[in-house]
């Protein structure tokens, strides 16, 4: 277990505190290496809706949510940031202005700014300079318009969801359809947070608290492209799976922050692995990095990823699926127009063969139709 960097000390400490008080006392079972967990190595093979069906509805809101569960979704993923008054909401990034109406509400005019987030310049309107309150007054649009023009008949529909709803929802769901609808939440920019007095981990464990997730075997995951908040939320005992996000390119920005050289190609080595299981259970993985596409754009072959991953006793849970060309390999596209339909199912047979457990995808009705396939010993067609 590492020591926070005295530069966040003070603040870890006192996130500590809370977290511990959440947390309980830590579990006697070590969460690495010997236990690793639901879905590694058995058939739990998990579909994860990501940012709910956003491959069908403007994603983080509700009823993409909903439809999400309602397609065979096991968990349905929701990206939290901070509101001005520390209120946790469900968006991709704390600047809205591509998924929300803000730009078309002159009373936010002023609003608009420029800002630097994880060292990236940004221009545009921002959770974290509105109240909940204020928020609410917004609605939900596309953010992909130009390759999901079908889902701008839902624009303006919906709000932007709390955490509190998402799980409420979740909760309704399972009743309703009589299993575990699973959450999987990711805290986004949690240094920049910290840096602007709206820590993340807080409220999240609060939040998860009152909806009785709190606990060893909850349907929950959460999930971080940062490592320090991970490795302090598992420092504090938190019950639940903890994933570690991974990308092709770039370095976690908790690292970049402290003058850390790691990148997370560095991570994503056998013994970078190894790493992550001493505060993680499980990883999430750019798709690339699981089985690269060739020079032409191909699907190529698969890389040691998994094998290193689970020979640390960690889960993998791939990003992202989508059925569209333009998100696929050239060599499964059909049609010339990057928003028809390619041969997803293909691709997903070919990550499932290499023993990933679970995958998160826009579309989750596809992800569940690739799983039986593959369950039930249809192969990945050669070249
Ligand atoms: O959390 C898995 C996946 O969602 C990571 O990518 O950028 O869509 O949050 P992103
Ligand atoms: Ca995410």
């Amino acid at each position: 277990m590492s020591v926070p960097s005295s530069r966040r000390s003070a603040a870890v400490a006192a996130l500590l505190a809370v977290l511990l008080a959440l947390a309980g006392p830590a579990s006697a079972t070590p969460r690495h290496g010997s236990s690793p967990g639901p879905g590694a190595g058995d058939a739990d093979l998990l579909v994860i809706g990501h940012r709910g069906a956003s491959g069908y509805r403007p994603e983080h809101t509700l009823a993409a949510y909903e439809l999400a569960a309602r397609t065979g979704a096991d968990h349905v993923e929701c990206d939290v940031v901070s509101t001005a008054d520390g209120v946790l909401v469900c968006r991709h990034e704390n600047d809205i202005t591509g998924t929300t109406d803000v730009a078309d509400h002159p009373e936010f005019a002023d609003r608009r700014t420029t800002k630097v987030v994880d060292g990236v310049a940004l221009t545009g309107w921002f959770t974290e300079d509105m109240t909940l309150e204020e928020l609410r007054t917004l609605r939900a649009v596309e953010r992909l318009p130009d390759v999901r023009e079908e889902n701008t008949l839902y624009d303006g529909l919906y709000p932007v969801p709390t955490l509190e709803e998402y799980l409420d929802l979740r909760a309704d769901l399972s009743r309703e359809l009589r299993r575990e609808v699973g959450a999987y939440v990711e805290t986004k920019h949690p240094t920049y947070f910290d840096s602007i007095g709206l820590s993340l981990e807080e409220p999240l464990l609060a939040a998860l608290r009152a909806a009785g997730l709190d606990r060893r075997n909850a349907p929950v995951f959460l999930q971080s492209f940062e490592t320090g908040n991970l490795r302090e939320l598992d420092a504090a005992g938190v019950r639940v799976p903890l994933v570690q996000l991974l990308a092709v390119s770039g370095a976690p920005a908790d690292l970049v922050a402290a003058g850390d050289p790691r990148t997370y190609a560095d991570l994503s080595t056998a013994a970078g692995l190894a790493e992550v299981a001493t505060y993680a259970d499980g990883v999430g993985p750019e798709k690339d990095q699981v089985i690269p596409r060739d020079p032409d754009g191909t699907l190529g072959e698969p890389t040691s990823f998994v094998a290193d991953a689970h020979a640390s006793g960690l889960l993998v849970h791939p990003y992202t699926f989508r059925n569209e060309n333009t998100f696929l390999p050239a060599d499964l596209h059909e049609g010339e127009a990057p928003d028809d339909y390619g041969r997803a199912i293909e691709e997903q047979l070919a990550f499932w063969a290499t023993g990933i457990d679970g995958l998160f995808t826009d579309n989750p009705d596809t992800g569940v139709v690739s799983r039986q396939l593959f369950e039930d010993g249809a192969l990945p067609e050669a070249g």
